[in-house]
Order: C-alpha cells, then structure tokens, then sequence
C-alpha cells in the first residue's frame, strides 16, 4: 500500500467519525460566541501574545480550537484533510461569528501550495504527529511559511505512554522511525472523554460507533521530532513534558483534576502523558 493509499483512507476514517464526535459536543457555538475557548492553558503559554497575528493550526480537525485561537485576537487559518471536519468548522464559525479561514487540503500539499505565505504562528496538536509520515520533509515546509521570528508551537501525547497498556502496565516499545500502525479506524475518542474534550457541555450523541475505515498512523519518538524541527533551521526555545493528559482518558482509572487534566491513579509513578514545544525561526 503506498502513502496515498493510507492518506485517502486517513481522509476516510476522519470523514466517518466526525460526525459522530460533534454529536457530544452540541452548544458550541454558543460556548464560543460568548467568548468561551477550547484550548488549554499548556498550547496557550507556548504560543504566546495572538492579537494580530497571522496564525496556521494545522490538522485542525472541527476547528474548535481554531476558532478560540481567532478569539485571542489572530487572523486564523485551519487546515484539515477531512471534508466533513473542515465542513462542521465552517458552519461553527458562521454559527458563533467568529471569522476564521478553513482550509481542505492534505499538510503536504497546503505545505508546499503556501510556500512563500508568513505566518506568525503555526500551531498543531493533540494527535497531529502521528499522522506524519515524512517529519523532516514537515519541518521544511513549516519553515518555508514562517515569517522570521515566527513561532512553530506543538502540543502532544507524549510517546512514552505509547509503551503502556490501558491499565498502566510497560506492554509496547517506545515509538520511533515513523512505524506504521495500522488501525481499525478512528474511534469515538470523544464520546469516551465525556466532558473532557466537550468544555461547552457533553451529550451521550451517537453511541456504538464503528468505523468502517481502517486508518494508518506513523510513530515517531520525541529526540525525532525535536531533531526534524532543528534540522530545518528552527531553533528550540522550551521543551516540557508533562506528567498528566489534558481532557483525553487514554488509560484505566485516571483521576480528573482542576480544569480537564486526567492524573495517573492514586500511587502510579509519575509517567510524561504529553509534551509541549516551541520553536522559532531565526
Ligand atoms: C486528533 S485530530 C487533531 C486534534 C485537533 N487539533 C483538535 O483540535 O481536535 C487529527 C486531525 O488530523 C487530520 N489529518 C490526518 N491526516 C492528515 C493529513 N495528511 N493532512 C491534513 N490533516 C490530516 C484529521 O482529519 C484529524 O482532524
């Protein structure tokens, strides 16, 4: 199977799921016209001042976040290869009135269409680098569409909590090399979150959803994320990992804390859930 093949049926799964993923998320319109914001304080700290910048959240999915990102005041631009995300995103910016540009297109191709574009921030998070399949070849494309002293931020599961089983137990090898992993699709991660990745208010939605489309994602351990974005000429301003998981429960048992963090049980050693960098091009 070639890399198109496992992007178009990327592009299938995403398709199929998103619907399901916004039916636990009504009220967000609303939440977002009365100046509510979806992101957490981690992707805020990283990305820094936003009114009046020129801002790119790529692999944006339903454009939530995007929107909140357009609220602080920057001129916001999401790109997602699902039709139905990038579709729901439309509606809730005409819905909340929050303007904001969206994009359909796969990352390398929007990367190489927007060669020459100056953004002041390029944004990505929350499962973003697994759909990666050729990191250095991501980071020049970032590069190429930053404008001197703009600022890449990415915020992600951190992939040492790939090597653990649902119940906390040392079960996998740390991902590294872009190691495919075939799926059976994406799940209804946020159905599973419940008011977790719902700030604007969960609804029970759809219930007992399959995806018909298996999906293909790619590992990639942190030393290689940080060396592609270095390789391409960004220089690394902080790199901070983080012993809990904002608003996802990816494992047994975890204990919800203040605003959406999901801790470890009681007594597990601390284990980094996600990590968080910001990188500047010179
Ligand atoms: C887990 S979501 C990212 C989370 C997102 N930041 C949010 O706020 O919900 C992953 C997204 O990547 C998108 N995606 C996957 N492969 C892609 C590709 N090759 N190009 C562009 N988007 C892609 C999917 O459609 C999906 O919306």
């Amino acid at each position: 199977m070639t890399t198109t093949m496992r992007t178009e049926s990327n592009r299938r799964s995403w398709n199929a799921v998103a619907p399901a993923h916004q039916s636990h998320r009504p009220g967000q319109a609303a939440f977002l016209r009365a100046g509510g914001l979806t992101l957490f304080p981690e992707e805020r700290e990283l990305l820094g001042e936003l009114a009046g910048l020129r801002l790119l959240h790529l692999l944006c999915n339903a454009g939530q976040d995007t929107l909140s990102l357009a609220s602080l005041g920057a001129a916001a631009t999401g790109v997602d290869i699902s039709d139905e995300a990038i579709g729901i995103a439309r509606q809730l910016s005409e819905d909340s009135g929050i303007p904001a540009r969206f994009v359909r297109a796969d990352v390398y191709d929007y990367l190489a269409e927007a060669a020459g574009a100056q953004f002041d921030r390029i944004y990505l998070g929350y499962g973003a680098i697994c759909w990666l399949h050729d990191l250095a070849g991501f980071a020049r494309g970032v590069v190429d569409i930053l404008a001197p002293g703009g600022r890449l931020a990415l915020m992600e599961f951190h992939p040492a909590s790939n090597m653990l089983s649902p119940s906390w137990r040392l079960a996998h090898g740390y991902p590294q090399g872009g190691a495919l992993l075939e799926l059976d699709g994406v799940g209804d991660y946020v159905g599973a979150a419940g008011d977790g990745l719902a700030p604007a208010g969960f609804a029970p939605g759809a219930g007992g959803f399959v995806n018909p489309h298996p999906c293909y994602l790619y590992r990639w351990g942190v030393g290689e994320v940080v060396s592609a974005l270095a390789g391409a000429g960004l220089r690394i301003l902080t790199l901070r990992e983080y012993c809990y998981v904002n608003g996802e429960r990816p494992f047994d048992a975890m204990r919800p804390g203040e605003g959406r963090r999901m801790y470890p049980p009681e007594g597990a050693p601390d284990v980094p859930l996600m990590y968080g960098l910001a990188a500047e091009k010179g």
